[in-house]
């Protein structure tokens, strides 16, 4: 008897051993060398590939603490197995110098067709020229929490979306107690004119802006596209509590396409600008929503 019940402890236990091991993804156990230099990332994309097959518990890839990786361009594609995704940032994430990439990338960690995960961790990352994280079309239930981007990145974008004339929708994203340093954006909301399909349902909340061009942005005229026929339905976004200081000419730019954003509110702001002659403006166009008295600048073209 007592062979039995060990040979079923044994079960039970390596099966749960194994469960165990295999929802955490450490880079480095996938050849990541962490040293500032070396190119991780491949073992990024691998780790990313295990996550995504993974459906145990929360799947966990983790980026540990004490390393810089450098990661060269790359999507991190779903749709994955789990809804329940997680990764943890505690190391710092370097991207090549801009011009190492090539001149029409502009690529860098993009999450494509996710469904659920949170991104948090007391890790950096340093996009050095595009964007620090972008969610892209087919992408919902994602929460970035505590990412600190900087010094020379643009900011947590959902988008752009609708390139090519493509329809693409982003939806239920939460970006929460995230810092940017030195930034040329922060909170940011981009589509291309000519596309369809939609982004709602966004939340830049306890956002900390130091030295960032353009803290909060919707871009509707993405790279500067005239307005077109189609555009993408852009509703239901909150920024809210995001303070700091602005080195650019507008600290909130509201640029919507001709069909309007809805239910845009903005709330508890305050974005001061580094070099105190310099004016203040903001740029809306289009947008329904809700501004309080606690919002400064000061918006006066939001519409309810
Ligand atoms: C994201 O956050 C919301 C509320 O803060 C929570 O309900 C949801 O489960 C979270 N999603 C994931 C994938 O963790
Ligand atoms: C945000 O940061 C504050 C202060 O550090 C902390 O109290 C709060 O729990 C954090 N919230 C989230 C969602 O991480
Ligand atoms: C915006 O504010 C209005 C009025 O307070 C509220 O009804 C609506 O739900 C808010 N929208 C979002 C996206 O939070």
């Amino acid at each position: 008897m007592d062979w039995f019940i060990t040979v079923i402890f044994l079960i039970v236990f390596c099966n749960s051993w194994i469960a165990f091991g295999e929802n955490t993804f450490d880079v480095l156990k996938y050849g990541a060398k962490g040293d500032g230099t070396s190119d991780d990332t491949q073992a990024f994309e691998k780790a990313w590939n295990d996550l995504c097959g993974a459906n145990q518990g929360t799947p966990t890839l983790v980026v540990p603490s004490g390393h810089t990786f450098l990661v060269h361009q790359t999507i991190f594609k779903g749709p994955c197995k789990s809804k329940n995704l997680h990764i943890k940032i505690d190391g710092n994430i370097l991207a090549p110098k801009r011009n190492a990439w090539g001149s029409c990338s502009k690529r860098w960690l993009h999450f494509h067709t996710v469904h659920g995960m949170t991104v948090d961790g007391s890790g950096v990352i340093n996009g050095r020229g595009d964007d620090c994280i972008a969610i892209k079309g087919g992408s919902q239930f994602i929460n970035v929490t505590r990412v600190t981007c900087g010094p020379t990145t643009h900011g947590i974008s959902v988008g752009s979306l609708g390139g090519g004339k493509d329809e693409e929708f982003a939806e239920s994203i939460t970006v929460k107690n995230c810092t940017f340093n030195g930034a040329s954006s922060a909170a940011r909301i981009k589509t291309w004119p000519g596309g369809s399909g939609y982004v709602k349902s966004v939340i830049y909340d306890q956002i900390i802006v130091n030295n960032v061009v353009n803290p909060i942005e919707i871009d509707q005229h993405y790279m500067g596209t005239p307005e077109k026929k189609e555009a993408l339905k852009v509703s239901d976004v909150t920024f809210s509590n995001i303070h700091g200081t602005c080195s650019g000419e507008n600290p909130i730019v509201l640029d919507c396409a001709k069909i309007g954003c809805d239910n845009i509110n903005l709330s508890q702001i305050s974005i001061t600008q580094v070099n105190p002659k310099k004016p203040s403006k903001t740029i809306c166009n289009n947008v329904k929503g809700k501004t309080n008295v606690n919002v400064s600048p000061s918006l006066h073209c939001v519409q309810t």
